[in-house]
C-alpha cells in the first residue's frame, strides 16, 4: 500500500504515522546528523494494544521518513514509553569506542502480570542499535531494573550528567519521580526522589524530562523537570506540567509548590525533548491528542499526530519564570511567504473579514496593540472555532463546541477552555497560529503562553473574523496569512 497522505483529516505538515495507532514520542535523539524519533506505537489497529515502538528519521524534523517497527513485544511484555542515547565512550560494551552503540531504555509493560493481579508488571529494559537505529537488539539481561510492587513505573528518560559524569535516569513512579545513576547503563541505583508534595497530582505521573536552561538574557541556569499528568490538565484529561529549580547531579530541589503547564490547550501531551542535539538546543515533541478521547478521534486509516517540534527557552517576568515554547525554525522553510496585509484599524466592536486562501495549511500572525480581542475561525458548513483574548480577565479562551465533528466522545468538549496569560505584554502582542488538517496550535508572544487543540471541521476553514472586543480603537498590525507546505512527496 502507498499512504499519499490525502484522507480526511490527515496533517499536512505534522508527523502522523502512515497507518494505525499512535501515542507519545520515544527515544528522541540526535545522532550523525538525523533526528530519531520513537513513538509508542500499535501495528494491527487504530486504538491502542500491544506496544511497539515505531520509527521515523528526518535531518531537519520536519520532513520524516518513515521506517520498520524498531522494537517489538516481547516475553517481558509490551514495549512502553521511554528514551534512547548515544552510547558514547562505549560504557555499556554493546559497541565500540569507534562506533557507539544507540542505546534505548523503555518499560516494559507486563500484560499477563497485569491481569494476573500482581503490582510488579512495570520493569525497564534496554536495547541497543550498532546500524544508527535500523535494527536494534534487546539487551539479554532484561530488565535491568525490576519492580518491587510499585504499580505505575515507567517512562525512563536517560541522558548524560555532566555534573557526576554518570548515566542518569529520571522514572516515575505514581505520584513521584525517581532518579536512578549508572555507569555502564545496566546497574542502576536509586538516588533520589522528587515530588510528592509539589505540583499537579489529579493523574498519574508520566513522561518526565529534565534539562537545564539558561534564564534568556542573563548567565544564570536553572533546571526544567516536565511531567505529563493524566487526568488532571487544567482544561481537562491529559496534559504536562513543569517546574523551574536547581539540579546538583543527583537529586532535584525547587521552592516551586504550584503547577506550571507547557501548554493549557488540550492536545499536548506526553511531550520530551531531543537528547544529544548541538549546542544543547531544547527541542520538545508532544504527542497531540488526549486520553479522554484519544480512541475516538474521526480518522480510519491512522490515529493521531505530533505537536510542531518546539524550541524551549526560559524567561523570568514580573518576578516569575516561564518556560516559552516557538515552533523550531526550520519549520519556517516550509512556509510560503505571502504578501503580508495592510494594518486593519477596528474601533469597538468592529470587526475585519480576512479570507483564508490556504485553508486548514496555512500561518496566520499579526501583532495587537492591547488585549480584548476576538477570532473566529469558520466555513461555510457552519462550522466555528472560537477565541477570545479578554483585556480585564487577562485570559485567553477557546471554544471548540461548533469547530466541526465534536461528538464522537462526549469529553472533547467540556465547556470553553481558559488559559491565563499574567504576564503577557499589553501592547505589541504577537499571535501565531498555525491551522493544519484537524489541529491548531496557538501561540502568544513568541510562544510565552501556548495552545494546542486538535479540531475536525466538516470542511477547511475560509474565513477568519478578527474583532476588537476593547472599548479603544484597535490596529491589528503586521497581518499575514501563508501557505504551508505539505511535508509529504
Ligand atoms: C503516556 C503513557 C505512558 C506509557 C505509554 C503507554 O501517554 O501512558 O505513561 O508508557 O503511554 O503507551
Amino acid at each position: 500500500v502507498t499512504f499519499y497522505y490525502t484522507e480526511a483529516y490527515r496533517p499536512q505538515f505534522h508527523f502522523s504515522p502512515e497507518e494505525k495507532w499512535m501515542n507519545d514520542p520515544n527515544g528522541l535523539v540526535y545522532h550523525k546528523g538525523i533526528y530519531h524519533l520513537f513513538y509508542q506505537y500499535y501495528p494491527d489497529d487504530i486504538v491502542w494494544g500491544p506496544m511497539h515502538w515505531g520509527h521515523a528519521t528526518s535531518k531537519d524534523m520536519i520532513h520524516w521518513e518513515h521506517k520498520t517497527v524498531a522494537l517489538f513485544p516481547d516475553e517481558n511484555g509490551y514495549i512502553f514509553s521511554g528514551s534512547a542515547v548515544v552510547g558514547k565512550n562505549n560504557t555499556s560494551g554493546f559497541g565500540t569506542v569507534e562506533n557507539p552503540p544507540l542505546v534505548a531504555i523503555f518499560t516494559y509493560h507486563d500484560m499477563e502480570g497485569e491481569k494476573a493481579g500482581r503490582t510488579d508488571y512495570q520493569t525497564q529494559g534496554i536495547a541497543y542499535s550498532l546500524d544508527n537505529g535500523d535494527s536494534w537488539t534487546k539487551f539479554d539481561g532484561n530488565p535491568v531494573i525490576k519492580n518491587e510492587g510499585m504499580r505505575d513505573f515507567r517512562d525512563p528518560k536517560v541522558f548524560w550528567n555532566e555534573i557526576k559524569n554518570n548515566w542518569t535516569m529520571l522514572l516515575v513512579a505514581g505520584d513521584h519521580l525517581q532518579i536512578w545513576q549508572s555507569d555502564n547503563l545496566k546497574d542502576w541505583n536509586k538516588v533520589s526522589e522528587f515530588g510528592k508534595d509539589k505540583g499537579a497530582h489529579g493523574g498519574v505521573w508520566e513522561c518526565p524530562d529534565m534539562f537545564k536552561l539558561n534564564i534568556e538574557g542573563t548567565a544564570t541556569e536553572k533546571w526544567v523537570l516536565l511531567i505529563s499528568i493524566n487526568p488532571g490538565a487544567p482544561n481537562g484529561g491529559s496534559g504536562t506540567q513543569y517546574f523551574v529549580g536547581d539540579f546538583d547531579g543527583t537529586t532535584f530541589t525547587t521552592d516551586q509548590e504550584d503547577a506550571k503547564w507547557v501548554d493549557w490547550g488540550r492536545d499536548n501531551y506526553a511531550g520530551v525533548t531531543y537528547n544529544n542535539v548541538p549546542d544543547n538546543e531544547r527541542i520538545f515533541i508532544g504527542w497531540m491528542s488526549n486520553w479522554q478521547y484519544a480512541r475516538d478521534t474521526p480518522t480510519e486509516v491512522w490515529r493521531s499526530a505530533n505537536t510542531i517540534p518546539r524550541n524551549l527557552s526560559l524567561h523570568e517576568n514580573n518576578g516569575t519564570l516561564e518556560l516559552y515554547s516557538y515552533p523550531i525554525s526550520n519549520f519556517d522553510e516550509i512556509v510560503e511567504q505571502a504578501n503580508p496585509k495592510r494594518p486593519v484599524l477596528l474601533a469597538p466592536a468592529q470587526k475585519s473579514q480576512l479570507p483564508l486562501k490556504y485553508g486548514n495549511q496555512s500561518e496566520i500572525r499579526f501583532h495587537l496593540e492591547a488585549l480584548g480581542s476576538k477570532w473566529i475561525f469558520s466555513n461555510s458548513q457552519g462550522d466555528s472555532l472560537v477565541i477570545s483574548l479578554d483585556s480585564s480577565e487577562k485570559v485567553l479562551s477557546l471554544d471548540r463546541s461548533k469547530s466541526g465533528k465534536v461528538d464522537f466522545n462526549p469529553e472533547f468538549v467540556l465547556g470553553q477552555q481558559h488559559m491565563p496569560v499574567p504576564n503577557l505584554p499589553t501592547d505589541a502582542i504577537e499571535v501565531r497560529m498555525l491551522l493544519d488538517k484537524s489541529s491548531l496550535e496557538i501561540f502568544l508572544n513568541k510562544g510565552q503562553y501556548v495552545m494546542t487543540n486538535q479540531i475536525f471541521p466538516n470542511a477547511d476553514y475560509t474565513q477568519l473574523t478578527l474583532e476588537n472586543t476593547s472599548d479603544t480603537e484597535q490596529k491589528i498590525d503586521r497581518l499575514s496569512e501563508s501557505k504551508v507546505m505539505r511535508i509529504w512527496d
